[in-house]
């Protein structure tokens, strides 16, 4: 498995991959092991190429089998749900660190194809994603939808991540995690 930072030229592939799994085009059968709200577009993933080096991909014979974004609140605050993260940035500490918009970024989604789930690909690209962005930043903070345990187990047994608040936004309701990118 070779797991890289991803160019302009795999943003057709990851889009695939993504609509596979997003919440408006994912098949039902698929639905319970998890899916993804934000429907993204190739300008959106453009950006987050060129101005976050924010996204990861893991591929199997060259073919792309799981992606992670991650990238600073001022490119997720383009969206409502992340304003309000930012907002209430300040309402829970990692590990006794106040966590504010420039030592923290926000990690996710992620997506693991359902051919490789539960082999190990999940672990690597986390790590990954992680090493590349302890480089720039002391803290990962996520969430997850109470609504995905799949998402919930992986993140909170196979991860340094845990859970820091419970929040509710939009009638979803929420856990927050985070984490230290390095000891
Ligand atoms: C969430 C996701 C990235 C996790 O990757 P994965 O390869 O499936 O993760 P793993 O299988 O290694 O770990 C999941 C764990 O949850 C368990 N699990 C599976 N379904 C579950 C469920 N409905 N409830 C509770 N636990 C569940 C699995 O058994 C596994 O634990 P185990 O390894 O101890 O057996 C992947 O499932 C995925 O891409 N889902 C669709 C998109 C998504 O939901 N992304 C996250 C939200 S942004």
């Amino acid at each position: 498995m070779e797991l890289k930072t991803a160019t302009l030229a795999n943003i057709e592939e990851i889009l695939a991959l993504h609509y596979r799994y997003q919440v408006d085009s994912i098949s039902e059968d698929d639905k319970a092991d998890g899916f993804i709200t934000t429907a993204f577009t190739k300008e959106h993933l453009t950006n987050l190429i060129q101005h976050e080096n924010g996204l990861f991909t893991a591929s199997v014979d060259n073919k792309i089998v799981a992606y992670a974004m991650a990238a600073s609140w001022d490119y997720w605050s383009q969206w409502p749900m992340f304003e309000f993260m930012i907002k209430h940035l300040d309402d829970s500490t990692c590990l006794g660190q106040s966590i504010t918009k420039d030592n923290s970024y926000q990690y996710g989604p992620v997506c693991v194809d359902k051919s490789v789930r539960g082999q190990g690909v999940f672990e690597k690209i986390f790590n990954y994603s992680l090493s590349e962005m302890s480089k720039r930043y002391p803290i990962m903070v996520t969430f997850i939808n109470k609504i995905n345990p799949r998402s919930y187990e992986a993140h909170t047994r196979k991860t340094p991540l845990t859970v820091i608040k419970h929040f509710e936004f939009n009638n979803n309701h929420y856990y927050k995690l985070a984490c230290k990118t390095a000891e």
